[in-house]
């Protein structure tokens, strides 16, 4: 980065190089470290650029500034002049060179000094932060934030979005902002309102996504639209999911599917060259849906690994083994090298499966004498067809799941991760790419009892299917499959798309599948159905989630380490306080009476802290 000339500096932290050697230069920032040598002091300075050594020497900026640079601790603010030399060699020849350090060869000879602002000693320093606890850094994250790899995270940010912009805008993409006060969009989540003050008792919503609003500007004429966009989804907070969060937002109109999945393509093959330097696969494969339940037990598979699921239920069910004989569907997978996991290990394997529902985990081991402990002695008559259909090995571990097709495939695809994360399994490759395609267009939920859209109401039946949309019966209306993709990397969901209903009969249809009736239709989507009869041109488009690629382009696993101020677990902003109550005027004013209020000032923690989110952080 070059330093815009101002005067407090010349160059950055990062900028200087032998070049400069004998050059005047006025650097600014936070005190890194210092070294008090007595006569001399070092301190290294740091701005979002890089670390510049600076050496205050007695003889060379005389006795006041000197004494001023003793003064100097962690995190304060200095403006400073001196000459660039080089390094040098220390009393036994050896180079001062810092081969770590872009910088690393040179150092500035400091004649002068302006303490611009001082810190107390801070909660912690950029290069402690990991020690110190994720809270903490929240709390302070403006001190987190000057940490490199944070720095590093939010240029990234930056030049993938600039790039995005860049590439679409070629295309003719055009950016146009859709509102956050919106009506309830229903993606599947809980959404944050917002109320009224003009109409009592009402509210909007923010937006889970601009979905309707694309939607209709296609109807609009816009042709090509694109947004990088905030999305609100008051849902749990997980490692790879916030309540807000980015997405790249796209939509075309006159398009196929394969016309959106090549544009993708072609961005994210732009974004992984600049960043990475790392070409994708062009095209990436896809997946049916299908397959990639029936083979990996998940919709959004990991393929760095193998570790297929085997349908064994035909041989299951010739055993006598009460679990797998009237189990409706048995599946198996071959942990590589699994045959070292003890009988504790297995033990817990078959508790921690229980966490997605199943009743209990069967596993055994090849041996040099065939199938040996665990369930071995059920399966004695099945034992060589199981090592034919499964491929497994001397030293694996056989795991089976018995139960509803929907609960084997959670746990075996669950387990299948689980292992190659415990047993460290090489990844086949650093990034495997994967569109997911021909997606189910409806799930039935066995609680509600209703069938629900997989992706949302607005996706289209594939054309083959779209006469099933008449029927009532469950097995057809589960056959129908949708024009819905998903782009999946490493196992990470990061982008999902369709092409969309335009016809207005049909987008009824599929309100009235989802039991939204003709009156609840006009209440919630009457703008929709009204703009599909005045001239809807057929839209598809995806969107992106911005936050996730950044995680993977800088392999990074939480999601808050890639936002510059995100919420913790529990939905709460530590720095600022946030969500936090109002007073009564502000509540007054939108016509909101609180049912319950919020509970005391929490006391102080065993630090002594006080945390500012009194009220119970994302509690109602
Ligand atoms: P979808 O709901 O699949 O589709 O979201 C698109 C992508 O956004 C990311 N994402 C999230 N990232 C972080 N935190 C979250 N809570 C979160 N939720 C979603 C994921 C996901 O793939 N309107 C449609 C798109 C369309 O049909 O064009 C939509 O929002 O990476
Ligand atoms: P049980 O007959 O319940 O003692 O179970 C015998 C073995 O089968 C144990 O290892 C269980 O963990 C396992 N098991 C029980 N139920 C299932 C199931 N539904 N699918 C796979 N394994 C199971």
């Amino acid at each position: 980065m070059e330093a815009v000339q101002t005067r407090y500096r010349t160059h950055t932290c990062g900028q200087i190089r032998e070049s400069d050697v004998g050059k005047t230069v006025r650097l600014a920032g936070w005190v890194h470290n210092y070294r008090d040598h007595g006569k001399l002091v070092l301190i290294d300075l740091r701005d979002r650029d890089g670390l510049t050594q600076v050496v205050f020497d007695v003889d060379e900026c005389g006795p006041a500034i000197h004494e001023s640079a003793r003064r100097l601790r962690s995190e304060w603010v200095v403006s400073l002049e001196g000459v660039v030399a080089d390094r040098g060699v220390d009393e036994k020849g050896r180079s001062r060179e810092n081969p770590k350090l872009a910088t690393g060869k040179v150092e500035v000879r400091a004649k002068s000094l302006e303490i611009l602002s001082e810190s107390p000693t801070p909660p912690f320093t950029p290069s402690e932060h990991e020690t110190v606890n994720e809270e903490k850094r929240l709390e302070y994250r403006y001190i987190d934030l000057r940490r490199q790899e944070m720095q590093e995270t939010l240029r990234t940010r930056y030049r993938v979005t600039k790039m995005m912009r860049d590439y679409l805008g070629d295309l003719g993409f055009w950016e146009i902002e859709t509102p956050f006060l919106t009506k309830s969009t229903p993606e599947g989540a809980r959404d944050f309102l917002v109320p009224s003050r003009f109409v009592p008792g009402s509210f909007y919503a923010l937006p889970q996504s601009p979905q309707l609003f694309k939607q209709l500007l296609m109807v609009a004429g816009c042709d090509k639209y694109m947004q990088i966009v905030r999305c609100f989804r008051d849902e749990d907070p997980r490692a790879d999911r916030q309540a807000e969060f980015t997405q790249l937002d796209v939509e075309m109109a006159f398009i196929d599917r394969e016309n959106i999945i090549s544009i993708m393509e072609g961005l994210l093959g732009t974004i992984w060259k600049d960043v990475l330097k790392l070409e994708i696969p062009n095209p990436i494969p896809h997946i049916e849906y299908d397959d990639a339940i029936h083979k990996y037990g998940s919709d959004r598979p990991d393929l760095r690994f193998g570790m297929e699921l085997f349908d064994i239920t035909d041989l299951a069910h010739t055993t006598d083994f009460g679990v797998f004989k009237n189990a409706p569907m048995v599946k198996a997978i071959v942990v590589p090298g699994g045959g070292k996991l003890s009988r504790k290990e297995t033990d817990a394997l078959a508790e921690w499966s229980k966490g997605f529902g199943a009743k209990g985990l069967a596993v055994t081991k090849i041996t040099p004498a065939g199938l040996d402990t665990g369930v071995a002695k059920f399966l004695a008559g099945i034992a060589p067809q199981l090592i034919e259909r499964t491929g497994a090995k001397e030293g694996d571990l056989l795991a089976f799941a018995a139960d509803r097709p929907k609960v084997v495939h959670k746990v075996l695809g669950e387990l299948r991760l689980k292992m190659a994360r415990d047993l460290k399994l090489t990844p086949s490759t650093e990034f495997a790419w994967v569109w997911v395609v021909n997606f189910p267009l409806f799930e039935y939920d066995e609680e509600e009892k209703r069938y629900v859209a997989t992706h949302h109401p607005f996706t289209a039946p594939l054309d083959e299917d779209l006469a099933k949309l008449d029927s009532r019966d469950r097995e057809v209306v589960e056959s129908i499959k949708s024009k819905a993709y998903d782009i999946v990397v490493n196992g990470s969901e990061v982008g999902g798309g369709s092409i969309r209903i335009h016809r207005m009969d049909v987008q009824q249809k599929v309100f009235s599948l989802l039991g939204i009736d003709d009156t609840a239709q006009k209440a919630k989507f009457g703008f929709l159905l009204d703009a599909l009869q005045y001239g809807a041109p057929p839209p598809g488009g995806i969107a992106l989630g911005l936050d996730r690629l950044i995680m993977i382009l800088r392999g990074i696993t939480n999601i808050r380490d890639v936002i510059a101020f995100p919420k913790t677990q529990s939905g709460a902003d530590v720095m600022s306080g946030a969500p936090s109550p109002v007073d009564e005027k502000q509540l007054r004013e939108v016509n909101i009476r609180v049912a319950q209020p919020p509970a005391k000032a929490p006391e102080p923690d065993v630090h002594g802290t006080v945390h500012k989110h009194a009220g119970g952080a994302g509690k109602p």
